[in-house]
């Protein structure tokens, strides 16, 4: 591959190089590097929303389908600053690029990207979109003359070789908020969508997940995956498909990898010389290529089980109640100290918070205001931490702006027929109509555009 092109490019790319000058210098070589002509690319965009507008567009052409005349069904956008802009990912600029490119994904003529860049000169991110997820894909790197052939190789691997998984951890070290029931609903959900989907109970002292869906644990299949690194293939038996047919003709699937009673039985510090949190991440691997979505379920704890889950995960979905201020402040402490040891351990930004949401308890007026205050006490303290202060309001209220106060925060209201699902050994969306919407609203609200 021509990398002098690009080498030459940045090397000649003035100090204060405004917009238009990274973008004539530096960004057409970038999209040619990756692989684009000129006409499989669109500069200024419109996305359909307002009058906004990202620097480029780009896809392949297909047949008579030319980018450049059709300007339909983008693939990658970039959107571009000057390098008067400081991108460095603590800044403030870095985060309302990051923030203006998501709004650019999510926008009506961007449906179809599937990838995002920000860049300026001085640092290029990568992000991924997964359905209406987009988390980053690499971190926010410094590029140099020096290392631009590796970052953008790097770069060009990940576009062309698209994951077809979305890894979610379902997470709060908060005990009985609803971590293994969303885990099964949201399996059962997707499934109804015609997503594959794999769900994995990685809480194996308490065997939830199994044991909902009637289930046997594993008897030592899972452990001995976990341990043997030698083990290439993913074992026989490894995973259990759950199937429900409600009429003649359909059949809903998701696979499960149960718990494995051998693990329960051994303790954390003797686990902990045998499996390496970053274990179950590196045996999931083979598996991403089969499932559009694989959720793991997690125990109520920061040990070895919920670390391996955060570590092999894309995004954490966190429920918590309305009512349990424990529950609320957990959330905090996963956002803000569990995903960013994890996030510095794995280096390449991942895993990151979804917003969280309230689950299973029925919310009155006042105790909606009750629980709005607890979060703002929460979102200021993390504000005002000095050695790290972090702006919590998008993991609390998603769609609170400067310019509008919103404190709506997606809930799944206490629904019997959730929890006497469980009795039956099949998860409540296959049983009841209100439990279907309910995790549909769930499926609409984070996952599916
Ligand atoms: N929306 C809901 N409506 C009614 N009951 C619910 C709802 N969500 C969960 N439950 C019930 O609440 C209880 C706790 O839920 P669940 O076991 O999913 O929580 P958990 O976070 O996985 O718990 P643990 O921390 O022990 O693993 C269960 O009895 C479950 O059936
Ligand atoms: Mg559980």
């Amino acid at each position: 591959m021509e990398f002098s092109k690009i080498k030459e490019a940045l090397a000649s790319l003035p100090d204060e190089a405004a917009e238009p000058i990274v973008c004539s210098v530096f960004i057409t070589e970038l999209l040619k590097i990756l692989g684009f002509e000129v006409t499989e690319i669109v500069p200024g965009y419109g996305t359909g929303t307002g009058g906004d507008a990202v620097d480029y567009a780009a896809r392949k052409n297909s047949g008579s389908d030319i980018f450049i005349q059709t300007k339909l069904n983008p693939y990658l956008l970039v959107e571009v600053k000057g390098r008067n802009i400081n991108l460095h990912p603590k800044s403030a600029q870095y985060k309302s690029t990051v923030n203006q490119l998501k709004r650019y994904l999510l926008a009506l003529n961007c449906q179809t990207a599937q990838w995002g860049i920000i860049a300026n000169g001085n640092y290029i991110q990568l992000f991924r979109k997964h359905g209406k997820v987009i988390y980053p894909a690499t971190p926010c790197l410094e590029i140099t003359v020096d290392n631009i052939d590796k970052v953008i190789l790097a770069i060009k691997q990940k576009i062309d070789n698209p994951p077809k998984t979305l890894t979610v951890a379902i997470y709060n070290n908060k005990g009985g908020v609803g971590k293994t029931t969303t885990t099964l609903n949201l399996a059962a959900m997707l499934a109804i969508l015609g997503k594959r989907t794999l769900i994995v109970d990685f809480d194996h002292n308490q065997q939830d997940l199994t044991n909902s869906l009637g289930q046997k644990p594993h008897e030592d299949t899972l452990y001995s995956w976990l341990v043997n690194d030698s083990i290439q293939q993913v074992p026989k038996d490894l995973i259990k498909a759950f199937r429900v047919s409600p009429k003649a003709g359909i059949v809903w699937q998701f696979d499960v990898i149960n718990s494995d009673k051998k693990i329960q039985h051994i303790p954390e510090h003797e686990l902990r010389q045998y499996i390496n949190h970053g274990r179950l991440k590196q045996v999931l691997e083979p598996l991403k290529s089969q499932y559009d979505y694989i959720l793991i379920d997690s125990p109520p704890n920061w040990r070895i089980f919920s670390q391996s889950a955060l570590y092999a995960a894309d995004v954490v979905l966190i429920p918590t109640k309305h009512n349990s201020i424990f529950s609320l402040e957990n959330a905090a402490i996963v956002i803000e100290s569990f995903i960013p040891e994890i996030q510095k351990e794995r280096q390449d930004g991942c895993p990151i918070p979804l917003p969280i949401f309230f689950n299973g308890e029925h919310i009155t007026v006042p105790g909606k205001r009750t629980a709005d205050e607890a979060i703002e006490k929460i979102i200021n303290q993390a504000q005002k931490n000095r050695a790290n202060p972090i702006d919590m309001t998008p993991y609390f209220f998603p769609k609170d702006t400067s310019a509008r106060k919103d404190h709506h925060i997606f809930y799944i209201p206490s629904y019997a027929h959730i929890a006497g699902a469980t009795f039956n050994r099949v998860p409540a969306v296959y049983k009841n109509k209100t439990a279907c919407e309910h995790y549909l609203a769930l499926v609409k609200e984070y996952f599916l555009q």
